[in-house]
């Protein structure tokens, strides 16, 4: 069977834990061969500054090749609809897409985020997981409704300033935005911050905000997992209080999802949740990071970004050292053992 990188819920703690630890040794070693003559296709559906640049440079790290790819644009149009007449836009079908690059290619990463029209179509990943039922090769997932290498940076920046995770307070907060903005990240966080046994605590505006059931559950158990805490609240100054790490993230209210408009009524008296000195300064000296991007004065002040305490440099940083740590992995290549037989 193919080992793929869709989501952190098909991988144990022990196996992140050990990715960590490899892209710790790439932080120092960047420059390896060990995937010369290998190749990644990348499928951007979506736009990308980090994502991109660091899975790039990474591969050429490594020895090998990447071919960016953004379908609809500098290659066909995709359809990923099963059983269906192609009448519309797309010309070729992801079977297709899917056969040809593994015929190409040693791995292919995909980025394609929902389509925000119906919640309970996009929650299932259809796009992603139509790539990996019809790859021979391994499937690594660039932002979906999920961000699993997003997940592995934060995870590897949280480990550096905290050294021991575990019961440690994790403050994901919700913040402002213009548009309501995918899920993904803020599910991510919940996966990877509980899996790691941290407290961790979702703070939103009302009801509203609460993020899907499948991750929220998942926070809950492996929190408990670890004899960790899942809070949930509205209250801002008792989220603050005594964090030893705040991550900030917006996202759409998903009872609104597909209806911007109706949407954006709910957010406008939510400004107020914005990151700044002041809820900074309840907390344990807590780092502050984000995915970025980030809108400055919207999201964060620019006392937060530019405060010693922002590590989100640091986080982005990070998306090379673990991406190469993954790609890696998934060709069969165990950096830890070869470096401990040198
Ligand atoms: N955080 C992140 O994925 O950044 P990009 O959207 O720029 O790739």
């Amino acid at each position: 069977m193919i080992k793929h990188f869709l989501t952190t819920e098909d991988w144990s703690q022990q196996e992140l834990s050990q990715l960590l630890a490899d892209a710790g040794y790439l932080k120092d070693n960047p420059i390896q061969n060990h995937l010369t003559g290998k190749s990644i296709a990348l499928l951007f559906l979506n736009p990308s500054m980090r994502t991109r640049t660091s899975f790039e440079l990474g591969m050429q790290q490594l020895g090998g090749t990447a071919i960016v790819l953004q379908p609809g644009e500098d290659a066909w149009g995709i359809e990923f609809e099963p059983d269906t007449i192609m009448n519309g836009d797309a010309e070729e079908h992801i079977i297709e897409v899917a056969g040809v690059l593994s015929s190409y290619v040693d791995m292919i990463a995909i980025r394609a985020f929902p389509a925000f029209k119906d919640w309970q179509v996009d929650r299932l990943d259809h796009k992603i997981k139509g790539l990996a039922a019809h790859a021979s090769v391994p499937v690594i997932n660039m932002e979906t409704i999920v961000h699993p290498c997003q997940e592995l940076a934060l995870m590897m920046t949280v480990q550096n300033h905290l050294k021991t995770v575990e019961k440690k307070k994790f403050l994901l907060t919700w913040t402002h935005h213009p548009k309501p903005l995918n899920t993904a990240v803020a599910n991510s966080a919940l996966l990877v911050s509980s899996k790691f046994g941290m407290d961790v605590t979702l703070l939103c505006p009302n009801k509203h905000y609460l993020l899907d059931d499948k991750y929220m559950a998942a926070a809950k158990t492996q929190c408990e997992e670890h004899g960790a805490t899942f809070t949930v609240t509205h209250d801002i100054e008792a989220a603050y209080q005594d964090a030893d790490f705040v991550y900030a993230k917006s996202w759409g209210a998903l009872p609104f999802y597909g209806d911007a408009k109706a949407e954006f009524e709910q957010r406008k008296p939510y400004k107020n949740f914005i990151v700044d000195g002041q809820k900074m300064a309840l907390t344990n000296q807590a780092k502050f990071s984000h995915c970025l991007p980030l809108r400055r004065n919207i999201k964060a002040t620019d006392e937060v970004m530019d405060a010693d305490y922002c590590v989100a440099l640091e986080e982005a940083e990070n998306r090379l050292h673990v991406q190469k740590a993954m790609m890696l992995k998934l060709m069969g290549k165990d950096l830890t053992t070869q470096n401990q037989n040198k």
